[in-house]
C-alpha cells in the first residue's frame, strides 16, 4: 500500500504536466506568428491608424476574422465593399425573384452566391469605422454572419429540397442580420450630403 501510494502520484504528475503542455505547445506557434498569413498580407495595404487597431485585437479574435476570410473563397482584387454589398443586394433581389417565380433552381445558386460572397480587397476590416475595430464590437459578427449566410444556406437546402414555403420563411431571417449589422457597422444611411444644414434625424 505505502509503495502503491508512493508510486501513483508519478503517472498522475505525468499526466498533468501532459495535459499542461498541450495547451502551452498550442499556444506558442500561435503567439509566435502572432497573425494569419492572409491577414498579415491584408496587413501591409493598412494604413497606421488602422494597423494599430487590428494589432490590438486579440488573437481569438484574429482567427476569427481570419476564419470568416477563409469561409468565402471569393476574392476580389480592387472592389470596395460597398460594391460587393451591392452584389449581395443583387443576390438576394435575385433569390426574391426566383421565390416569387418558383424557380427552386435560381433560389439555391443566389442564396449560396450570397452567402459566398466576394471579400473585398483589404478584407472586411477596411471598411468598418476605425472606432468599431476592437474586440468587442467585431465579436458579434460572427453572429450576425450566421444569420445573414447560416439561413441563407438554409434557404438554399430548402430549395434544392423543392420546399419553397420553407425556404421563403429564410428571406426575413436574413434581412434582418443585413440590419442588425447596419445598424452597428455603417457610419451613416447611405448617400447622406454634406451640404444640408440640419444633419439626418438620426
Ligand atoms: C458584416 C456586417 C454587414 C452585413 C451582415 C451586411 N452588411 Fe451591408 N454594409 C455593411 C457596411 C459596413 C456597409 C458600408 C460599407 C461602406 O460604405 O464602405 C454596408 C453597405 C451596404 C450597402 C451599400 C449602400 C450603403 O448602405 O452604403 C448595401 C446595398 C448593403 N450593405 C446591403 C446588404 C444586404 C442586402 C445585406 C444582407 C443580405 C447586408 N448588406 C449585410 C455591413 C454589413
Amino acid at each position: 500500500m505505502k509503495v502503491m501510494k508512493h508510486l501513483a502520484p508519478t503517472p498522475l504528475i505525468l499526466a498533468a504536466s501532459l495535459l499542461a503542455a498541450c495547451p502551452a505547445a498550442a499556444e506558442t506557434p500561435k503567439n509566435a506568428a502572432a497573425m494569419p498569413v492572409e491577414m498579415q498580407q491584408m496587413m501591409k495595404t493598412y494604413s497606421p491608424e488602422l494597423r494599430k487597431k487590428v494589432m490590438a485585437l486579440s488573437p481569438e479574435l484574429k482567427g476569427t476574422i481570419q476564419q470568416l476570410h477563409a469561409g468565402h473563397t471569393r476574392r476580389a482584387k480592387e472592389t470596395t465593399m460597398r460594391q460587393i454589398m451591392h452584389e449581395i443586394l443583387a443576390d438576394y433581389q435575385a433569390v426574391a425573384a426566383a421565390l416569387a417565380t418558383d424557380n427552386a433552381e435560381l433560389a439555391s445558386e443566389a442564396a449560396r452566391r450570397l452567402a459566398n460572397h466576394r471579400i473585398p480587397k483589404g478584407g472586411l476590416l477596411a471598411y468598418f469605422p476605425l472606432d468599431k475595430v476592437n474586440d468587442n464590437d467585431l465579436g458579434v459578427l460572427p453572429a450576425m454572419n450566421e444569420i445573414v449566410e447560416g439561413n441563407a444556406i438554409k434557404l438554399a437546402d430548402a430549395a434544392d429540397a423543392g420546399d419553397m414555403p420553407k425556404a421563403a420563411s429564410y428571406m426575413s431571417d436574413i434581412m434582418t442580420g443585413c440590419v442588425a449589422c447596419h445598424q452597428k457597422f455603417r457610419p451613416a444611411a447611405p448617400g447622406v450630403s454634406a451640404n444640408l444644414i440640419s444633419p439626418l434625424a438620426r
